[in-house]
């Protein structure tokens, strides 16, 4: 995938001085107190980072999905809650509305992200439907030109800082997977409120809240699609938000990488750096080794979604793979640097606790693998 690589050598080193100059500044800090600072996420809209696949018409950056993940992976190099936060907002936030949306509704709600800088959320997850997505028990009854909604979803990133929200509930409590369908909800809306926001191990910059609806009365307009579509197309933002979602291990792979890198060639230890010593060495040519193996999933599935072919699977891999590389090179990185990287010293430690977020969000690994183990077996049943 080197070849990749090469054909955006300039665009990376663009995101990269941005990154350099306004996303690693303030990553500590935003992991210290647990927000952004007020104005950070605009400077981030005016880089066109909140409408990275948007098309033109509406505002957007409409960069292909290569260029999305060199986006993610060179903010999470320096602050995963950064590339957590933009992740979810390109892929679930803005990805269901372009491509299951009409035009209005495009225009209501996509016109505002690229003009106003504002955060879309993605609301799937309930107390009692995780990794069992069709568990989704919130319900949306349906009245004369509304649908009364009541429910509870759990665990949503930007929940707090987001303007609109899309949420998956039953139109149809006896319909299975096929009875639920999917509404924007929009801040302001009366019964919409914003409960607690959670103290996680990392990612802190990023707000994760739960969102109450409480008879929030949703015009049919806001409905995204047909009723009862909701779970698929939830299913196939997902396939597209599982490559972003390894994009970010990988970012923070690679910053983890390159600080051990550094301090093995200039940390010195019984005479000479430490980096000469083949425990050290090898360990830094497994973590080299497997970055460019997780890189070439990312990239080969980002190329299969462009060129518009099923990539359930691929991405399905590559968010498994880069979020163990990811493990495996922060952890190694704390190890590496020893004290330093187990103090807030280093970035490592913050990296190694951002990671395990790639494990779990966007469905878990042990999720990941039923989808390819399914795929396998369907595959062979065919043949
Ligand atoms: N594309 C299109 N259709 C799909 C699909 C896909 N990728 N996956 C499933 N479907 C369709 C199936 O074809 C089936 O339709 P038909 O009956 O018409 O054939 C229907 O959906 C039901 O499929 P399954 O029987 O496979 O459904 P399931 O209940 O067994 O669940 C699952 C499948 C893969 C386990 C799914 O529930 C899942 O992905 N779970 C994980 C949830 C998840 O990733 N949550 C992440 C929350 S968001 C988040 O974390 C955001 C963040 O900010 C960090």
């Amino acid at each position: 995938m080197m070849f990749v690589d090469s054909e955006y050598k300039d665009f990376r080193a663009g995101v990269r001085v941005f990154c350099e100059a306004e996303v690693a500044p303030q990553a500590a800090e935003a992991d210290r107190t647990q927000e952004f600072k007020p104005g950070y996420v605009e400077k981030l809209a005016q880089q066109g980072y909140l409408s990275i696949q948007l098309p033109r018409k509406y505002g957007g950056r409409e960069w292909n999905t290569v260029q999305y993940s060199i986006i993610v992976e060179e903010l999470s190099r320096v602050c995963g809650a950064t590339g957590l936060m933009i992740a979810a907002h390109n892929s679930l936030g803005v990805g269901p509305i372009c491509y299951f949306g009409n035009d209005e509704q495009r225009e209501r709600f996509l016109l505002p992200v690229t003009k106003d800088g504002v955060l879309i959320a993605f609301g799937l997850s309930e107390p009692g439907a995780g990794s069992d997505a069709g568990g989704t028990r919130s319900y949306a009854d349906r009245k004369d030109d509304y649908y009364l909604l009541n429910g509870t979803k759990s665990w949503i990133t930007s929940g707090k800082s987001c303007k609109f929200a899309i949420g998956t509930a039953r139109t149809d409590k006896s319909g299975g997977v096929k009875g639920i369908s999917s509404f924007v909800l929009e801040k302001g809306m009366e019964g919409f409120t914003v409960g607690k926001k959670e103290n996680k191990l990392g990612c802190r910059g990023s707000d994760t809240a739960y969102l109450h609806f409480d008879d929030v009365k949703v015009p049919f307009a806001n409905r995204i699609g047909e009723e009862g579509a909701g779970f698929k197309q939830f299913m196939i933002t997902l396939d597209g938000g599982r490559i972003s979602i390894g994009a970010m291990a990988l970012g923070l792979a690679v910053g983890a990488f390159e600080i051990a890198a550094k301090h093995a060639a200039t940390r010195k230890q019984f005479g000479r750096p430490i980096g000469y010593f083949q425990g050290i060495a090898w360990k830094l040519a497994d973590m080299a080794t497997r970055i460019e193996a997780a890189r070439g999933l990312i990239y080969g599935a980002s190329l299969l979604k462009d060129k518009k072919v099923p990539f359930s699977t691929e991405s399905a891999m590559a968010k498994l793979f880069a979020s163990e590389v990811c493990n495996f090179c922060t952890f190694e990185a704390v190890g590496i640097l020893g004290a330093e990287g187990y103090s807030e010293k280093s970035p490592v430690e913050r990296m190694y606790r951002d990671m395990k977020l790639t494990e779990i969000g966007e469905g878990t690994s042990e999720i990941q693998r039923l989808v390819i183990g399914r795929a396998i077996i369907k595959q062979m049943m065919q043949e």
